[in-house]
């Protein structure tokens, strides 16, 4: 079934939702009030390490592992179809601790992921320099995985825009929808500056601004913004050979010559500047874990907002009540890692094809209060 389906938002969610919607056929506009990946996307640092956002086995787990393996395949489909490179490159990850409270934390990360057959090593501070030279040598110990990846969060964002127009989506930039278009208990379309487009389906894929649509639905959308900070340092000739990460914060190399140090988690509302304290704090983070970097120039300074919901885990599904509404939000940390199996996912579902991972962990329904 090939339905007309409106994508609302036109991050890295919304845009894998509507390359793999036209991918199968679906007559798909997607629409942004800005630009193509100008809001969380563009801020992410784009590192693909499920592992250490995972707490442990379980529905989560399951969904970033099988978007890690979906990355492997869009690459080269987004490079054949566009011929854009989308950054995706090795970037091997090594989980630090340094202090005994994080030691005590990667003992029990080690632990299910060696149950689950995870490939992972459990390095002691000689053994993680050497994976790393320019380690903090006061690191207690560290978990390396050798096989997680980095990808250009807005390439390949663009890159999934690119080849889905080529296919036949339609793109509206700068274009604010008003309102949904709704008849008794289906939504029918969306308003945009006077007009209506109807659509079959409509797609919230609006990230941290998911919850402005709650009203009109009538039903929690619990999804608040957590701004990330990160700054960047110039480090041409000393770059790190590994992402490094640890509770302090992260270090990603990023090929333009500059690491990524990054985020702070704060609540600042939808304040998506980048502050005096926030740098300082990423700053502090770096002699900790790379001392040779406090050398380096400092490049520049960027925020995000990403979409946190209570439990930390999207909301893919259904908006519960309505028919012709769904959403694709609430990505928290992991957004880009987890667009393609979440644009794969949706599109099943409004295919009405059997979604290929189980959805109940993250149905919009388990924030609605039943009455008893
Ligand atoms: N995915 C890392 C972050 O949100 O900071």
């Amino acid at each position: 079934m090939s339905p007309e389906v409106a994508v609302i938002g036109a991050g890295a969610i919304g845009s894998s939702i509507a390359y793999y919607l036209s991918k199968a056929g679906a007559r798909v506009t997607l629409l942004d009030r800005g630009e193509v990946g100008a809001q969380a996307t563009q801020a992410s640092a784009g590192m693909l390490i499920p592992l250490s956002e995972s707490g442990g086995p379980g529905p989560f787990n399951d969904l970033a592992q099988e978007s890690v393996r979906l990355f492997t395949a869009l690459d080269l489909e987004l490079r054949d179809r566009t011929g854009m490179d989308i950054g995706y490159r090795p970037a091997a990850l090594l989980r630090v601790a340094l202090d005994e409270m994080e030691e005590h934390q990667l003992r029990v990360q080690r632990a299910w992921q060696d149950r689950a057959g995870i490939p992972v090593a459990w390095l002691d501070a000689a053994g993680a320099l050497q994976v790393e030279p320019q380690l903090n040598p006061q690191v207690r110990a560290a978990l390396y995985y050798p096989n997680d990846q980095q990808v250009n969060p807005l390439a390949f964002t663009r890159a999934l825009v690119r080849a889905a127009v080529d296919l036949g989506l339609v793109l509206k930039e700068r274009t604010a929808v008003d309102r949904l278009v709704i008849e008794g208990e289906r939504v029918v379309g969306v308003r945009i500056a006077g007009d209506t487009l109807r659509a079959e389906e409509v797609v919230i894929a609006t990230g941290a601004w998911s919850s402005s649509w709650a009203e009109a639905l009538g039903t929690p959308i619990p999804v608040r913004p957590v701004r990330g900070q990160m700054l960047a340092l110039k480090t041409s000739g000393t770059a790190l050979r590994n992402v490094v990460f640890s509770n302090a914060g992260y270090l990603v190399s990023k090929p333009e010559g500059l690491t990524y140090v990054g985020a702070t988690e704060e609540e600042a509302g939808f304040d998506a500047r980048p502050t005096a304290a926030g740098v300082a704090e990423l700053l502090s983070a770096v002699p900790r874990l790379a001392p040779r970097l406090a050398d380096a120039e400092f490049a520049g300074a960027w925020a995000g907002l990403r979409p946190a919901t209570p439990d930390r885990l999207p909301l893919l599904g259904r908006v519960p009540g309505w028919q012709g509404i769904t959403l694709a939000t609430g990505h928290f940390r992991n957004g880009i890692l987890l667009a393609p199996v979440s644009g794969l996912l949706i599109a099943d579902l409004l295919r009405r094809e059997r979604p290929r991972l189980a959805l109940e962990a993250f149905d919009p329904a388990r924030f609605v209060v039943r009455a008893a």
